[in-house]
């Protein structure tokens, strides 16, 4: 990777503040100072900035308990963006892998990496998702038979896969999903006839919301965390 690059990528400096402090002679590879630019680093090279080592940085994992009333975007809409709860650099990077919508609380996955965020997301992978479902009305043995076996949305040519249903009450319900169509919890239970009035997420995957993290808290995922999204 050129050297400028980099720095960029391992410091909040921009293309032309790592540009300026390589030409000021203040970057080293070991001990020997490189002014070049355009110098290629190799995979094993210790490179230091005032005598600081500074080294790429990784991809990052996060893990959020989202709020209310924050939206899964990168900017500010009418509601403010979930990344106003997040203090890391170069936030225009990172983004969500599985929105939720303003009013749903809990799990929420922020990353860097695409391919791991497309893990999450493609229907294809069949990434679970649990949801505490908090119903208007109460649940009758109709719907979560229905359910169970594959409730017809509006609008979607074919039927929901099977989900697994876990009654806690007569108004709550925990729902794990293997799809992330839009508004998808919502509407499974439009479509048996109920209204969710509470909608959080427990669980992505092996990922669990960490217990210990209040809303609008965060924190980076563990290395088995990332790799238990297969
Ligand atoms: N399903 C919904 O309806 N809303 C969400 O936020 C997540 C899943």
């Amino acid at each position: 990777m050129r050297l400028d690059k980099y720095i960029c990528e391992s410091t909040p400096m921009t293309r032309s503040q790592a540009k300026k402090v390589i030409s000021q002679g203040r970057i080293k590879s070991g001990d020997k100072v490189v002014r070049s630019s355009a110098y290629k680093t190799k995979e094993d090279e210790v490179i230091s900035f005032d005598d600081n080592i500074i080294s790429v940085r990784g991809l990052r994992y996060i893990m959020l308990n989202k709020p209310q009333d924050f939206i899964c975007s990168n900017v500010d809409e009418q509601l403010p963006s979930l990344f106003n709860l997040i203090d890391v650099e170069k936030k225009d990077q990172l983004f969500i892998a599985g929105r939720l919508d303003a009013d749903t609380t809990g799990l929420a996955l922020i990353t860097d990496d695409g391919k791991w965020s497309h893990k999450v997301t493609s229907p294809r992978n069949k990434c679970k998702k649990r949801y505490r479902v908090g119903l208007d009305a109460v649940i009758s043995d109709e719907a979560i038979a229905q359910l169970k076996e594959g409730v017809q949305l509006n609008n979607e040519p074919q039927p929901c896969l099977p989900a697994e249903v876990e009654v806690i009450s007569e108004t709550e319900i925990v729902l794990t999903i293997s799809e992330g169509k839009y508004h998808q919890v919502k509407r499974m239970f439009a479509a048996v006839g109920n209204l969710v009035v509470e909608l959080h997420r427990e669980q992505i995957g092996g990922i669990e919301l960490d217990a210990s993290l209040e809303l609008g808290e965060w924190r980076y995922l563990t290395t088995a965390e990332v790799k238990s999204i297969a």
